[in-house]
């Protein structure tokens, strides 16, 4: 087989993942025998390939980063968790008694987010969702999920289609990574490819490998706030504040005008 097949890659890391953190369903063993540790797989198209244990997704508020809290502590009214995963963040905003749905594209994510309690889940796209009737007050993009705006093309479609289901005096809090403090060269050569064919630096093209499973390839905007201020020019989001206490990560708030 020259190609990995195409399909669900996220979620059926999120499901080998959840049962080995709960020993709900059954665990990746290696031998039989011994349980193995899940690993999320990301390709980039320079070649880079990067491994991260995908048990953090499943985590607890008291093993979250710092970054996690301040967001959470931000969302008003009824809340679009975009990107919800494994339903990390919103089952804790609903454990508060906050109103919230968990949007995802990962059936299997919306499986095991539905397993472990969060209530309401939608599975569809941002835009197959902007014809909803349901109307939000806080879009929360955590675990990197500023991420999902692709780059200057897509970013106003995305923003576009959240604008649509927003209430009045809405905000988009997401987090970010500034991607340009590093002096690795694979990076900064990386960046400097990429403006050489009229991308931004830190636009990067990605797919996700699971077991014999691959994504398509995708883009995913690791950008600066000057450059996320930049995309939202001629959208209706303006940006409100950066926190980065946390840098290089950041949590952006994004501000509905009238
Ligand atoms: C990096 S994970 C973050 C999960 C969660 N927000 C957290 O912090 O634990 C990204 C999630 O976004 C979902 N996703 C990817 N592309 C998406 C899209 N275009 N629209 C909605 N969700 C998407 C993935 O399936 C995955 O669950």
């Amino acid at each position: 087989m020259d190609r990995p097949e195409i399909g669900d890659v996220f979620g059926e890391m999120i499901r080998d993942a959840y049962a080995v953190r709960t020993g709900i369903g059954p665990r990746p063993l290696a031998g039989g025998r011994v349980p193995r540790p899940v690993i999320e797989i990301i390709e980039r198209d320079d070649g880079l390939i990067n491994g991260a244990p995908a048990d953090h997704y499943l985590t607890e508020p008291d093993e979250w980063q710092p970054h996690d809290h301040r967001a959470l502590r931000m969302c008003r009214g009824h809340v679009l968790d975009v990107g919800v995963g494994a339903g990390r963040t919103a089952i804790e905003l609903q454990r508060r008694g906050m109103a919230v749905t968990g949007l995802d594209t990962s059936a299997g994510a919306i499986e095991v987010a539905r397993k472990r309690g969060l209530r309401d889940t939608v599975l569809t796209t941002v835009d197959g969702y902007a014809r909803a009737p349901a109307r939000y007050d806080t879009f929360l993009l955590l675990g990197n999920n500023l991420g999902l705006l692709e780059g200057p093309e897509r970013a106003p479609v995305f923003l576009a289609a959240l604008a649509a289901v927003a209430n009045p005096g809405a905000r988009i809090i997401a987090h970010g990574t500034d991607p340009y403090g590093t002096t690795d060269p694979v990076h900064t050569a990386y960046h400097r490819r990429n403006r050489e064919r009229g991308r931004l630096g830190g636009q990067l093209r990605l797919r996700l490998r699971y077991r014999l499973l691959a994504t398509e390839w995708f883009d995913y905007l690791v950008c600066s706030p000057g450059e996320l201020a930049a995309l939202l020019d001629g959208t209706r989001w303006r940006l409100e504040s950066i926190d980065d206490v946390d840098r290089p990560y950041y949590l952006a708030v994004l501000k509905l005008t009238d």
